[in-house]
C-alpha cells in the first residue's frame, strides 16, 4: 500500500544511493554472481514482485520464479513473468537439472518455523533445501545464491522459549522483538553464522560471502520512513488498512506493531553490532 514492491535489501555503493539504484544494483550483483549464459532458465525461489526476474529477462535468460503469495503470482503475470504459486519442496522431478543458476533472495529465512526450530529440525530442513537446489541445478559448477539474515551468533536465543510469544517477554526487550518478528508478523527462523555450510556439505561449496547488514539497515529506514508517510498522509492506505483490520484484526495489529509501532523489523539492523547479519552467499555446485 505504501508502493514497496522489494521484500529484500538493496545494494548501497554509499549512504545516500536512491533506494530503488540501489535495489537494482542488488539484482544485478546476484545476477552477476550466477555467471549464466542468454538462454540458461534460472530459478527463483521465492521471487516476490519479480524484480530479478525481470531484470534476468533484460540478460537475454528465461527466468522461473516461485512464490506462496498469491497476490505476488497475479503481479509478475501482469507482468508477463513466468512465475508459479508453489512451496519449493513440491518442485515436481520434472524440474530435474533444468536450471542454469537458482536463486533464494531472502526467503530462506522463512523455510524454518520457530517450532520446527524448537523441535531441533532446522538442520534437516536445510539439508534437504540444498538437495533439492543440487537436482534442480544443471550440473557442478553451477552457482545457487542465496541472501539470508542470519543471528548474530549460534544460539542467540532459545526457539522454545521464543514460541511463548512476545507478551511473555518485557516489551523492548530483543526477546521481545524476536518473538514479535517469529511468531506474530514475518514468520520464520534464521540460520545461524556458518550453519547453511554445513548442512551444504556434499552438495554446495561456498566461494563467496558477503555481509550486507548495513544496507538492511538502510533499506529498512526507508520502508520505515515511506510507511510512515502513506499512514499519515495518504487516504488511500487509511482504507487499505481499514480493511485489513476487518479481515483480520489480530494480524494487522501484530504487523503494524512490528514494524511502525515497536519498530522490531528495524531493530535487527540497528546499533552497533547490529543482533542481525544479513549474509550474501554465492554457491557452487560440486
Ligand atoms: C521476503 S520475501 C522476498 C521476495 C523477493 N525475493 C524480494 O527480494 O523482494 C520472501 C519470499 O519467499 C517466498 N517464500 C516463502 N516461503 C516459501 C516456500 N516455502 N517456497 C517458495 N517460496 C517461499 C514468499 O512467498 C516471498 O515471495
Amino acid at each position: 500500500m505504501s508502493g514497496i514492491t522489494d521484500l529484500t535489501e538493496g545494494k548501497y555503493g554509499h549512504d545516500d544511493m536512491e533506494y530503488e539504484w540501489a535495489q537494482q544494483r542488488q539484482a544485478e550483483y546476484i545476477l552477476d554472481e550466477l555467471r549464466c549464459d542468454p538462454g540458461d532458465w534460472l530459478l527463483d525461489i521465492g521471487c516476490g514482485y519479480g524484480r530479478i526476474l525481470a531484470a534476468a529477462l533484460e540478460r537475454d535468460l528465461l527466468p522461473v520464479g516461485i512464490t506462496v503469495s498469491q497476490p505476488q503470482v497475479e503481479h509478475c503475470k501482469k507482468c508477463n513473468l513466468h512465475v508459479h504459486l508453489m512451496n519449493y519442496v513440491d518442485i515436481a522431478s520434472d524440474w530435474t537439472n533444468q536450471f542454469g543458476g537458482i536463486v533464494a533472495n531472502g526467503s530462506l529465512e522463512h523455510f524454518v518455523q520457530v517450532e520446527e526450530a524448537a523441535a531441533g529440525k532446522s538442520d534437516e530442513i536445510y539439508r534437504k533445501m540444498f538437495d533439492i537446489c543440487r537436482t534442480m541445478i544443471s550440473g557442478p559448477g553451477k552457482r545457487f545464491v542465496t541472501t539470508a539474515i542470519h543471528w548474530r551468533k549460534k544460539n542467540q536465543f532459545d526457539a522454545a522459549e521464543i514460541m511463548r510469544g512476545p507478551q511473555a517477554f518485557k516489551r523492548g526487550s530483543p526477546e521481545y522483538h524476536c518473538a514479535l518478528l517469529a511468531t506474530k508478523s514475518f514468520g520464520g527462523w534464521y540460520p545461524y553464522p556458518g550453519q547453511l555450510s554445513e548442512c551444504a556439505k556434499g552438495k554446495f561449496r561456498l566461494v563467496k560471502d558477503v555481509d550486507g547488514t548495513h544496507d538492511y539497515h538502510l533499506t529498512s529506514e526507508y520502508w520505515l520512513r515511506q510507511m510512515m508517510k502513506g499512514v499519515l498522509l495518504r487516504p488511500r492506505i487509511w482504507f487499505g488498512l481499514m480493511a485489513r483490520l476487518l479481515h483480520d484484526v489480530r494480524a494487522t495489529k501484530d504487523m503494524l506493531r512490528s514494524t511502525l509501532i515497536d519498530q522490531s523489523w528495524m531493530w535487527q539492523f540497528r546499533g552497533n553490532p547490529p543482533p542481525m547479519i544479513l549474509y550474501r552467499h554465492t554457491w557452487e555446485a560440486y
